[in-house]
């Protein structure tokens, strides 16, 4: 038997003197990210005095997530939220977050996912019922109003007071920023300085903890403002929230999450559950603008499917009893645009003992740092990586490795509200697109702005009505065209 000798981690060319290859990583994230593979499947790179190894292949991307999980734990990105919000599923390792996986993946079942699927629909026509015809729509501002009311509404049953959701979705953008920042310096004493970048993260890390104090019930209890929402509110003796997460019990004391513990998976699900689902929408909108024959064969599907979404209900309301997947053109479409958007743009773990990445030895105490966007725009493995293409995924699952699809990661971190967050993509997306006519706003130029996440910015549109809804008995067909 031979035993290949591990090679060392290439390091990245281009760095300069002190900053090494920050300049280039703060000037086009992604792009410098993306450059990478060209040297490597794991590439060293400097950031000032710190050094990280950036991973570019997706399989060893998902090495890193699933073989080598435990001796590369989560590092200093979600490290950033912990010290903010504690120990919730999103920020937490080890053993406990072994027992919040096992106390919160129950509300996560298909079947609890189909249960949810008619609030989806509901909080879904509700707001787009105030967009007004020739008005201009705020694409990125909407879908994340839209993707916070869902969470609040399907995941707890509460419906946020305005001012609140509104505060929620202007803090948004602060506590990313300053979590990339406090992830590309992560020592405590940056938090400390007093610069504005860190009191407007501190500011928005107070706004998400009111919102959450409304949702599971502050040390005061649920606020009388918020209302309630749905059949299953709770009388509020022990504060537990309405929706799934009520039954989540801890395993460890086999009694329901307590208060605090509730309070950090809220802050977990809004964290990870509003940005990366308004963004996606926000991509798909847009990407459909510039592709109308997509455009045209995707509402097909849907009439088809739904019905041509001007008689409601009898004709079939996206979310009314949800079979449990898309239809296969929307699922096409829904997860190009998951490739070529993947919200997650920096995400990183730490190595906490020497391992084997593919043919490299990663001494302990290394970090390590991978772009699931970069990763799903490799030339190598999509050609014309940049151009939006739902046909790539004409035979379902796509050619080749399904684990190399990882938008929603992969090992004991994959994104535990993956299939809720399939339903609730298709249920808007349907909905909107068999309401409105989307057209882009001439001038308007949607941008890409990169945090840890990847954001949708100037993305505006005018809607049109598809047709003008006729009164008439049912079945009667209505007037207009798409
Ligand atoms: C387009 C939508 C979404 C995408 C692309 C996405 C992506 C991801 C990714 C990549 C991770 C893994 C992070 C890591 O490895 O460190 C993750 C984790 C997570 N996601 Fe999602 N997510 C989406 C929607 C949602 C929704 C709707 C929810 C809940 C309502 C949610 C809740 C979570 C939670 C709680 C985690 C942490 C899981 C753990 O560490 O055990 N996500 N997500």
């Amino acid at each position: 038997m031979t035993t290949v000798t591990p090679q060392t981690v290439p390091t990245a060319p281009g760095g300069v003197p002190v900053l090494g290859h920050l300049p280039a990583l703060l000037h086009d994230p992604l792009g410098f990210l993306g450059s990478l593979a060209r040297v490597g499947d794991a590439v060293e790179i400097s950031l000032g005095p710190r050094r990280m190894t950036v991973v570019t292949s997706p399989a060893l991307v998902h090495t890193l997530l699933t073989a080598l999980s435990h001796d590369c734990p989560r590092g200093t990105v979600q490290g950033a939220l912990r010290e903010a919000f504690g120990d919730g599923l999103l920020m937490s390792e080890g053993a406990l977050h072994r027992e919040r996986r096992r106390a919160v993946q129950p509300a996560f079942t298909a079947e609890r996912v189909a249960a949810l699927a008619g609030v989806v629909g509901e909080a879904a026509r509700e707001r787009i019922e105030r967009w007004s015809p020739g008005r201009a729509v705020d694409v990125a501002g909407e879908m994340t109003a839209l993707a916070l009311d869902v969470v609040a509404r399907a995941l707890f049953g509460v419906r946020l007071a305005e001012g609140p959701a509104a505060a929620f979705r202007r803090a948004l953008p602060d506590l990313v920023r300053g979590q990339i920042a406090r992830s590309l310096c992560p020592h405590p004493l940056f938090a400390r300085l007093p610069l504005p970048l860190n009191r407007r993260f501190d500011a928005a890390v107070r706004v998400l903890d009111a919102v959450v104090d409304r949702t599971v019930g502050g040390p005061d209890g649920p606020d009388g403002r918020d209302r309630p929402y749905g059949r299953d509110r709770p009388d509020g003796r022990d504060g537990a929230p309405a929706g799934p997460l009520r039954d989540a019990v801890d395993p460890a004391t086999g009694r329901r999450l307590d208060r605090a513990a509730l309070r950090s998976e809220a802050v977990s699900l809004f964290g990870a559950g509003t940005e990366t689902v308004s963004s996606t929408l926000t991509w798909l909108f847009h990407e459909l603008m510039g592709a109308p024959e997509v455009y045209a064969r995707l509402l097909g599907e849907l009439e088809e499917a739904y019905g041509d979404g001007l008689t409601g209900a009898a004709s079939g309301e996206p979310g009314a009893g949800w079979p449990g997947e898309a239809p296969p053109y929307l699922r096409a479409v829904l997860r190009e645009v998951l490739r070529l958007h993947a919200p997650n743009a920096f995400l990183t773990r730490t190595a906490a003992a020497g391992v084997r990445l593919g043919p490299y030895a990663v001494p302990a105490g290394t970090e390590l740092l991978y772009s699931l966007t970069a990763l799903h725009r490799d030339p190598a493995r999509y050609p014309d990586p940049l151009r939006f293409d739902p046909d790539r995924w004409a035979d379902g699952e796509g050619a080749g490795d399904r684990r190399l699809f990882l938008p929603f990661g992969a090992g004991r971190h994959k994104c535990v509200g993956e299939g809720f967050a399939w339903m609730e993509l298709a249920v808007i997306a349907a909905t909107v697109l068999l309401r409105w006519r989307l057209a882009p706003l001439p001038g308007a130029r949607a941008r890409e702005v990169v945090w840890t996440t990847v954001q949708a910015r100037d993305v505006v549109m005018t809607v049109a009505p598809r047709a003008v809804r006729v009164p008439g008995p049912p079945g009667a067909s209505a007037g207009g065209a798409p």
